[in-house]
């Protein structure tokens, strides 16, 4: 749809955002028109540079022609089947997960928060079922961010935060860990805990990987105790940091692991895989969505996951990535450059973060700030290095012009 088409003017609009939105996210301030590769349009026809992927959603680049058109086409077959129902996307995208990732069994949902709640929910009824009922307790690592629905945020670790205040109590039976210290997390584990839940690499606390020995240990204690090692890999997930799923790469595998943002090309779409061993913990009735499993979802993640695989779209990752955080060391006030392929974080010396967000949007840059000192960036993973260039030149500005403004 197109503002000038519309029958409003752009500032028309804004005013019916006033009176009727709920402003439950700090906004640009304009209009997201079309999206193009690695170039999103605003109303006006000002062209972004996109290092945000409309939060590390869109990684085959904005409005894949591949995913357009899968959309389109299972639009004129069945765009919405009941749970009863099978359809052929849903079962062709369940061989295909499973068997690119090496998991036996998939359940989907619509979001990655619900993908996380899916999780939980095994987690608990596969404890309570195997060792007693007050087997349901999850340790996560402090910092973590697991989404915003009760289980998901009763895991999240940040007790201060915006996203947990005012909403307590939250669920019982969570505790934290500090993230990357397994001698943390088992403390934190008693005979009663039936799940350790990790990102592989923090991103909205701040794009903190995960060490090897940190997972590698957590999947040793797990196996020795029988407690679940659980991984979050909304974020993470198909290709953003240089393998199809992050775990992969680090070569420890989970009991089960939640994915969303990235699979559905732009759709809403989550899920979670599991061993067929856990998998049997939810007979049926035991959980469900009316929407999960949607048949144009799973159609444009079918193509996805096709252009993902077939463009190497996690290589490149890899390599864009490693070339971006080498290129980020040319910018000013920085403490420290972390990342996993084109899941990237720059820390300042100060707490700039919101005002160089707000900056690049200036300069035309999209990324955005998850602490007050930590930018974070997430590119479709089309990303080329000529892109890198173009958005380090763009950040170098955006932060000396902070710099400049605060000095005055
Ligand atoms: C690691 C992680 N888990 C869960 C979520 C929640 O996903 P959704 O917003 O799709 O519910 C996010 C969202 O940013 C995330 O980064």
């Amino acid at each position: 749809m197109k503002v000038s088409e519309s029958g409003y003017t752009k500032e028309q609009l804004l005013e019916i955002v006033d009176t009727y939105l709920y402003e439950t996210a700090r906004r640009w301030d304009f209009i997201e028109e079309r999206g193009d590769g690695m170039y999103v349009y605003a109303e006006n026809g000002d062209r972004y540079l996109d290092f945000f992927g409309g939060i590390a959603v869109n990684s085959t680049g904005n409005c894949n022609k591949r995913v357009a058109e899968a959309i389109a086409g299972q639009c004129k077959d069945v765009i919405h089947a009941s749970n009863y129902a099978y359809t052929l996307p849903m079962i062709l995208l369940a061989k295909k997960i499973c068997e690119t990732i090496g998991m036996e069994k998939i359940v989907f949902q619509n979001s990655g928060t619900e993908a996380n709640e899916a999780m939980i929910k095994i987690a608990r009824k596969y404890g309570v079922d195997h060792y007693g009922k007050e087997h349901y307790h999850i340790v996560t690592a402090k910092n973590s961010f697991h989404g915003r629905t009760y289980g998901a945020l009763s895991a999240t670790g940040q007790p201060d935060s915006a996203c947990q205040e005012g909403f307590q109590p939250m669920l019982p039976g969570f505790s934290y860990a500090e993230f990357n210290n397994l001698e943390d997390f088992k403390r934190k584990c008693t005979k009663d805990t039936a799940a350790i839940m990790v990102e592989p690499v923090q991103g909205e606390g701040g794009v903190y990987p995960a060490t090897k020995e940190f997972l590698q240990g957590l999947r040793d204690y797990c196996d020795e105790t029988g407690i679940l090692l659980l991984y979050d890999e909304v974020q993470t997930g198909w290709g953003r940091t240089g393998d199809i799923m992050a775990f992969m790469s680090y070569g420890v595998k989970p009991d089960a692991v939640s994915m969303a943002k990235a699979i559905g090309g732009g759709m809403p779409i989550g899920a979670m895989c599991t061993s067929a061993k856990i998998a049997k913990t939810f007979g049926a009735g035991a959980h469900g969505s009316t929407f999960a499993a949607n048949p144009v979802c799973c159609a444009a993640a079918l193509a996805e996951i096709d252009e993902i695989m077939e463009q190497h779209l996690s290589e490149n990752a890899k390599e864009v990535g490693a070339y971006f955080m080498e290129q980020l060391k040319i910018l000013p006030c920085v403490r420290e450059i972390r990342g996993r392929g084109l899941l990237v974080g720059v820390e300042f010396e100060e707490p700039i973060a919101f005002a160089v967000k707000h900056q690049c949007v200036e300069n035309r840059l999209l990324i955005t700030a998850v602490r007050d000192n930590i930018i974070r960036m997430a590119p479709p993973l089309i990303a080329t290095k000529e892109h890198v260039d173009e958005a380090v030149v763009l950040l170098k500005k955006s932060v000396q012009e902070v710099l400049c403004s605060e000095a005055e």
